[in-house]
């Protein structure tokens, strides 16, 4: 059996590591020109179901999507392959980036409907906005969970300052606040600077951290030469300095994997499972991607391996 954890100080409960299905589903008209899709193509309906396959053959059953990828069409997709299957499905408010905290109950079903469920296991506030009032937002969360349409309330891109609002307006309402999801991994770790890790620490709140992988980077692929598809490649980590002090990052992680017969991505990945309140989510596009990463939660590291790691990525923590 895999390992699992609670989502904070929840009832839900996730394996160690999740996957990310932001980039699947149909994006039509200038949806397809979003982000989501945009940073990385597209990925096929076979591939999906084959990737969503592997990851339940891997006891990874908690998915992440949210109502603004493809307009709702990877939470569309994700609701279709998980119909009828135990799983933990993570989604996010605001449908767009205009979303009011009025619009919540509206949207909440709105994702119901796209995902085929009576019920979000952890339902996100996608990032926060001055059109949006956290503790407004908040009590509109807590009447969902007295409504049994949230098992769980979350919230993504949070500073620790707005974790603290979120958590004491839930706690008003004798909720948990159970995640904030941040970007974060060896390329990206403000999270340890700017107070959210330790706040997460101090309230028991689960750090899920996405671009666990920075968006394909720490694999060590794209340093041959090649160039990654999607407009990701005109951003950092891909180009710039942060893209040459790339190479000494992956040449450890590789030197680190060949102890365990793992590869750089698998390390990278385990350099963040090796802290307790973290889940990573990585996202994948076929099945191979889904088992490699799997392969992440089948070894540790140690904690020399560990300082390593953190002293090779100091150029990374602000
Ligand atoms: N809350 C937010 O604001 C927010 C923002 C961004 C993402 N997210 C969430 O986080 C999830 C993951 O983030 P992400 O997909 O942007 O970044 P990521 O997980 O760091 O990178 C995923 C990409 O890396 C490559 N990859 C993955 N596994 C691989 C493997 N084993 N071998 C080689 N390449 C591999 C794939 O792209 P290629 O094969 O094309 O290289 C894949 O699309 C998303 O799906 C979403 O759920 C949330």
């Amino acid at each position: 059996m895999a390992e699992t954890v609670t989502l904070g100080r929840t009832e839900v409960r996730v394996p160690r590591l999740g996957l990310g299905v932001m980039i699947w589903g149909e994006a039509t008209g200038a949806q397809r020109f979003m982000p989501a899709k945009s940073s990385y193509g597209g990925t096929h309906a076979a591939d999906e179901q084959a990737a969503f396959d592997a990851s339940l053959a891997a006891e990874i059953n908690f998915f992440d999507t949210a109502a603004m990828y493809s307009a709702g069409g990877s939470e569309r997709r994700l609701g279709e392959l998980a119909e009828g299957k135990a799983v933990v499905i993570a989604t996010k408010f605001p449908p767009t980036p205009f979303g009011r905290a009025q619009d919540l109950p509206a949207a909440l079903e709105s994702s119901l409907g796209n995902l085929r469920r009576s019920s979000v296991d952890l339902y996100q506030h996608h990032f926060p906005s001055r059109r949006v009032e956290i503790p407004a937002l908040l009590e509109l969360m807590a009447d969902a969970v007295e409504a049994g349409k949230i098992k769980a309330v979350g919230v993504s891109n949070y500073s620790a300052a707005q974790m603290r609002t979120a958590y004491e307006a839930l706690a008003k309402r004798g909720i948990p606040l159970a995640s904030n999801q941040v970007q974060y991994s060896l390329l990206h770790r403000q999270p340890e600077t700017n107070g959210v890790l330790d706040a997460c620490r101090e309230l028991g709140i689960t750090l899920i951290a996405y671009q666990p992988l920075a968006s394909g980077a720490l694999t060590g692929k794209y340093l041959d030469g090649s160039r990654p598809f999607g407009i990701r490649r005109f951003r950092e980590p891909f180009r710039g300095s942060k893209f040459q002090a790339l190479r000494p990052v992956v040449t450890l992680l590789r030197l680190i994997g060949d102890r365990y017969g793992k590869s750089s991505g698998q390390v990278a990945l385990r350099w963040l499972l090796e802290q307790e309140n973290v889940v990573p989510i990585p996202g994948a596009k076929n099945a191979d991607q889904v088992r490699h990463n799997a392969g992440a939660l089948s070894f540790t590291l140690t904690p020399d391996e560990v300082r390593y790691l953190n002293e090779a990525t100091q150029g990374w923590r602000t």
